[in-house]
């Protein structure tokens, strides 16, 4: 049988309001969050029958209690999907549901789906980081991992040493941008239109509606940030400040093939260009998407001067800070992550890569004049994602043709 690939696209894509852990959720179970974003997905694209679904793929990095029983699956059911739509889990860590949009859009390319719902939730309040992991002791005893590489806030320090000119205070001043650059962002209403209100209920307080995310602080100062505690090494420089918090939050995308989603009148906010996942040594996790990066570049044919819109993930800042380093490009450039980041908005593990993924689907809405973009995280135990986008509403030649001519 003769094999056609398609293109695959981004129609739309939601998150719950973040939370801190612990705070807005903290009797909200992680998979009502993940219903309320498929029922929410469902109600913005009225043209998609529900049976057109395909296929749901939700990620968490804790697969038990309210994030087991193969999420995907329960969560469809529960989100009134019908009984015939299927359902799957999937982890790789902090890229989960950036996972579960790259493989999904592999069975759409292939030709196994028209339609897939993809996304992700960590509700690290009511899991934290490392619950019930039984690591394999060979791991450690045969060296194969450094010891540090189970904790990503040592990975962060380590990666400092292996960048000694990100200093501390490079590293705060990129946190205090994130912070007022999302807080701009909520003032011009970039980050609202793709939030799903949240019903929670606390025992103390009664019934509450979650409809902004709970962790930026947009008071942050250099000054403020200088006097917080090192957690990770004693005289370090990873703070709470300038990394990604703990927090519980839930994101969903809709992807489809790009005639199908033509036919039925469905929006086309995102075109997937290429994607690479690749490993690092766990020790220095954050310098994952750097690799990653090069792979999708190379896969698409492009370079890293072709990209005008970057979302990366802000685990910590020295991670970002390397990856920008490493490319040449300015601490405060303005493609990247022009709404700010998970140091100000939070990182709920599994959930992240979908909110930046949604968040360059507002860029490319806003600047038809960009042709592609990226959205790239780094991976617990040393691994980068990476995924290149092009923007459906570009109209301008290209850079490669404008070089040419
Ligand atoms: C860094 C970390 C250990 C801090 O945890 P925490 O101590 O519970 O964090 P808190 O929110 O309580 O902040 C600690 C202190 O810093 C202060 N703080 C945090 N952010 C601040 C900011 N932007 N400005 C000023 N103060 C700030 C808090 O007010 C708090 O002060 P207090 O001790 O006087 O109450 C935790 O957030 C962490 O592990 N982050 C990384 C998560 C991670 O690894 N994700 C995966 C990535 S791959």
């Amino acid at each position: 049988m003769a094999r056609q690939l398609r293109e695959v696209v981004f129609v739309d894509g939601v998150r719950t309001p973040f939370g801190k852990a612990k705070g807005q959720y903290a009797e909200t179970r992680a998979d009502d969050l993940v219903i309320k974003c498929i029922r929410e997905l469902m109600r913005r694209n009225p043209n998609l029958p529900a049976e057109r679904v395909d296929e749901v793929a939700i990620a968490a990095t804790t697969q038990i209690g309210d994030q087991g029983l193969t999420i995907g699956r329960t969560a469809a059911l529960l989100a009134g999907l019908p009984r015939s739509t299927p359902g799957y889990s999937i982890d790789r860590m902090c890229a989960g549901a950036m996972t579960a949009v790259t493989t999904t859009a592999g069975g759409i390319a292939f030709g196994a789906y028209d339609i897939a719902i993809a996304g992700g939730v960590e509700h690290m309040g009511r899991h934290p980081m490392g619950e019930g992991v039984d690591p394999n002791p060979r791991i450690i005893s045969e060296k194969i991992v450094d010891p540090e590489a189970l904790s990503m806030g040592n990975t962060a320090e380590n990666l400092h040493d292996r960048y000694p000119s990100i200093t501390k205070e490079r590293a705060d001043a990129y946190a205090v941008r994130s912070q007022e650059k999302t807080a701009k962002a909520y003032a011009d209403n970039k980050i609202q239109p793709d939030l799903v209100p949240v019903a929670t209920r606390s025992a103390e307080n009664g019934w509450g509606l979650a409809t902004v995310d709970e962790p930026p602080r947009p008071g942050t100062t250099m000054e403020s940030l200088a006097a917080l505690k090192t957690p990770f090494r004693a005289h370090g420089r990873v703070t709470a400040g300038n990394a990604a918090g703990l927090n519980d939050g839930a994101t969903m995308a809709l992807l489809a093939d790009e005639e199908t989603a033509r036919g039925l009148d469905l929006p086309v906010k995102m075109r997937l260009v290429a994607y690479s996942f690749m490993g690092v040594e766990p020790e220095v996790m954050g310098a994952g998407p750097i690799p990653a990066t090069e792979k999708a570049l190379e896969q698409a044919g492009l370079t890293i001067g072709d990209i005008d819109a970057f979302e990366i993930n802000e685990a910590f800042a020295v991670q970002v800070l390397a990856f920008l380093e490493h490319f040449g490009i300015a601490d405060d450039d303005e493609r990247v992550n022009p709404y700010g980041g998970a140091i100000a908005m939070g990182h709920p593990l599994a959930s992240s890569g979908v909110r930046l993924m949604t968040q360059l689907a507002r860029q490319f809405e806003d600047r038809p004049e960009i042709r592609y973009g990226m959205t790239t995280m780094c991976i617990g135990l040393g691994m980068g994602g990476t995924v290149i986008w092009e923007n459906p509403n570009w109209t301008g030649a290209s850079k490669t043709e404008e070089g040419a001519a």
